[in-house]
């Protein structure tokens, strides 16, 4: 059977070969056993509601044995013998470009090369999935091969709940992820809906097709190393010879050693599961790896004495790390954390003293102790980071929710009011007021050939465009603009593809627009093969609510709401994307945050030049309206930019109130 016969075929009548598990691919850990008996039985018969009658007595003790083992229903046997990898776009069937580019988008997605957990469909984050098990896959692949561009694919948490007729300017695609009644937001909730088969959690780019590997990361990674550089810079100097110090080599913290050598510092990045670190270092991404910390230390202090750029991985506990260079009076100068705090308790905090197999077991086996031992690893990672501090290190939290789980776990991490947090976060101190607030965020674009000659001309389309606009740029916005001119112009020679032929940069509205513009001139002209799709991390400006994170430098109480988020999906699906999402924890966890994107395929034509133009300018100015009502003067200034730019734009502003006032008011 040829590929495009397997895709239609969707689930084949007879069963496919049961697969025999492949030890050599990183696979998710086993999730907490949470379901009653009752519970299971809903599960099987949920799991079982995708394939004929005939089947169940095959499929039922197998999809037990996957809940009872995994603590999930896979559908293991279903996973398709065919490599996966996004193809070239004309090999998938279909009747619509827009669908066959997300078809490439999802296997891209699901690449063993680009995804953690490939078997158990997570993308990233430990638990970020495209979908619950391979019966979805299957039948979303078919459905996208079948439909044209008068219909809708409705996605439910990974389930295709059907194809609805719609119109050829709608979205081809909805998908929302952990959308849940409030009130059933907590982290156990995730575990026991997940487990049923009736919600996932989507992460950011996981769930919404949008992932491009470590590259989507590494540039919004070496953008924060950069700019908290330029934060501790006495005298204007850069970070040669200058000591990073972090955790994670896995799917977004894997990019941070590549980060550090791009920005010029010394890297030291701790990992404890071994397949992590030997990915991150056969890929290319971390220059060297040392399992014993005294060598650490020595190789330390010998890239220091040379200024060397270079990063090391440590294959070892964080905690350790920091306790060590504490002990042995290495000063670091740059401290954060990107262990999976998001997902404490399955698998993306471990423990120290107790061995990443063990810990393994100790989560599924006895979760309250593992709780324990998380809690107290927490209060002594954060004793050791404090008395760095107390040195001098710059510490900043990582969108990773370590700040929140060591306030939780008790540790002596508040600041004196008992309110704040003793650390900023990466998004208060630089990615919200140096970044965000002007609109620039993480625009991406995916070239759907394949081919890395298309991708080289987009890389060069997109300098000219951004060096043009430079020439006018107010001086607010210049630092950002030539520190993206210089990636794009090194992002060859970097090497930053793993998977699709994907390319990444930081844009304001006017940049992207632009940018936009001249790709889909350039397709017209034949200039680039085939269609290019556009898209963002919801990691953005408009896209995401999320208090400790994308909307933490939001001053005025409205960080712990979620309309920004709602409205920008409602927002972008009627102006012409091709595929939204909208979900529920994407990147701190599950109930913390709300998180959208958009996807959008350019084919040359009139009718693309119309819908880029409409919803990129939306998609970055809701944001930076609602961020100027917030009162934030780097806001003010960018929104009030884009109503000169743009006369249909009218945004309420706010007037400031004098604090005199106030205080004199609340005079004790
Ligand atoms: N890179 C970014 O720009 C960015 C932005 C915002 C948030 N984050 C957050 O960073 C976190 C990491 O993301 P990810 O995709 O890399 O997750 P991941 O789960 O793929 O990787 C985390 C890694 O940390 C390792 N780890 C866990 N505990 C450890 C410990 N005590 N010592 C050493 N290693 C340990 C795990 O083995 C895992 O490989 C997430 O919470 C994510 O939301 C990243």
């Amino acid at each position: 059977m040829t590929f495009k016969e397997e895709l239609l075929q969707g689930i084949a009548d007879d069963l496919p070969k049961l697969k025999p598990y492949n030890s050599e691919i990183n696979h998710a850990p086993k999730r907490k056993d949470i379901l009653t008996e009752d519970e299971k039985k809903l599960a099987l018969k949920n799991a079982l509601r995708y394939f004929d009658e005939k089947h169940h007595n095959t499929l039922l003790p197998e999809f037990k044995n996957e809940l009872d083992t995994l603590g999930r229903i896979y559908m293991h046997r279903f996973r398709p013998e065919y490599e996966m990898y996004a193809r070239p776009i004309d090999q998938y069937p279909g009747k619509s470009v827009q669908t066959k580019a997300i078809m490439h988008m999802i296997q891209n997605n699901l690449n063993p090369d680009v995804a953690q957990h490939p078997h158990e469909l997570i993308t990233y984050g430990g638990n970020g999935a495209v979908f619950q098990n391979w019966a979805q896959y299957l039948l979303v692949m078919k459905y996208l091969a079948e439909m044209t561009d008068e219909q809708t694919l409705i996605m439910y948490s990974g389930h295709p709940l059907g194809i609805f007729p719609s119109n050829k300017n709608a979205p081809r695609v909805v998908v929302t992820n952990g959308m849940m009644i409030p009130n059933y937001s907590k982290q156990d909730d995730w575990e026991k809906f997940n487990a049923l088969g009736v919600t996932q959690y989507g992460q950011m780019t996981a769930g919404s097709y949008m992932y491009i590997g470590p590259q989507g990361i590494v540039h919004g990674t070496t953008i924060t190393v950069l700019n908290a550089g330029r934060k501790i810079s006495k005298n204007g100097e850069d970070l040669t010879g200058k000591l990073f110090v972090t955790s994670g080599l896995g799917g977004m913290s894997g990019a941070q050693p590549k980060a550090g050598n791009i920005a010029g510092c010394i890297t030291v990045c701790a990992e404890v599961n071994f397949k992590a670190v030997n990915t991150r270092h056969s890929q290319g991404w971390v220059d060297e790896v040392i399992s014993d910390l005294d060598k650490l230390v020595t190789r330390v202090e010998k890239a220091k004495k040379n200024k060397e750029v270079v990063s090391l991985a440590y294959h070892g506990n964080i905690v350790d790390v920091w306790e060590k260079f504490d002990a042995e009076n290495i000063y670091i100068d740059l401290g954060s954390d990107q262990t999976s705090l998001h997902n404490p308790w399955a698998g993306g905090y471990y423990p120290v003293d107790i061995s990443f197999e063990d810990a393994n077991d100790m989560m599924v086996q006895n979760p309250s102790l593992f709780k324990e031992k998380v809690y107290t690893s927490l209060c002594r990672q954060t004793k050791a980071i404090n008395n760095h501090t107390a040195r001098g290190t710059y510490f900043f939290d990582y969108g990773n929710a370590f700040l929140l789980e060591a306030s939780r776990a008790g540790a002596d991490i508040m600041a004196e009011n008992g309110i704040d947090f003793k650390y900023p976060s990466y998004v208060q101190d630089i990615m919200g007021p140096m970044c965000f607030d002007y609109g620039f965020g993480p625009f991406r674009w995916v070239c759907t050939s394949t081919k890395s000659s298309d991708l080289a001309k987009t890389d060069k389309i997109a300098c000219d465009v951004l060096e043009k606009i430079m020439l006018s740029a107010p001086t607010e916005i210049q630092q950002q603009m030539a520190d993206n001119i210089k990636w794009i112009k090194s992002a060859q020679e970097n090497n930053l593809v793993v998977g699709s032929q994907a390319r990444i940069l930081y844009a304001d509205a006017e940049g992207r627009i632009k940018i936009a513009k001249a790709f889909n001139k350039a397709i017209k002209k034949g200039e680039v093969s085939k269609s290019i799709v556009l898209g963002r991390d919801h990691h953005d400006v408009s896209g995401t609510d999320s208090p400790y994170r994308e909307t933490a430098n939001i001053y005025d109480g409205s960080q712990f709401t979620a309309d920004m988020a709602i409205q920008n999906v409602i927002g972008d699906s009627f102006r012409g994307a091709t595929w939204v999402s909208i979900h529920n924890g994407g990147g701190v966890g599950w109930g913390e945050v709300i998180n959208g994107g958009f996807g959008m395929v350019l084919d040359g034509t009139k009718e693309a030049k119309k819908r880029l133009k409409a919803m990129l300018f939306w998609d970055v100015n809701n944001g930076i309206a609602r961020r100027s009502w917030a009162r934030n003067d780097e806001a003010i200034f960018s929104i009030k930019r884009a109503m000169e730019m743009e006369p249909k734009l009218k945004v309420t502003l706010p007037n400031k109130v004098n604090n005199s006032l106030l205080d004199k008011l609340f005079k004790k």
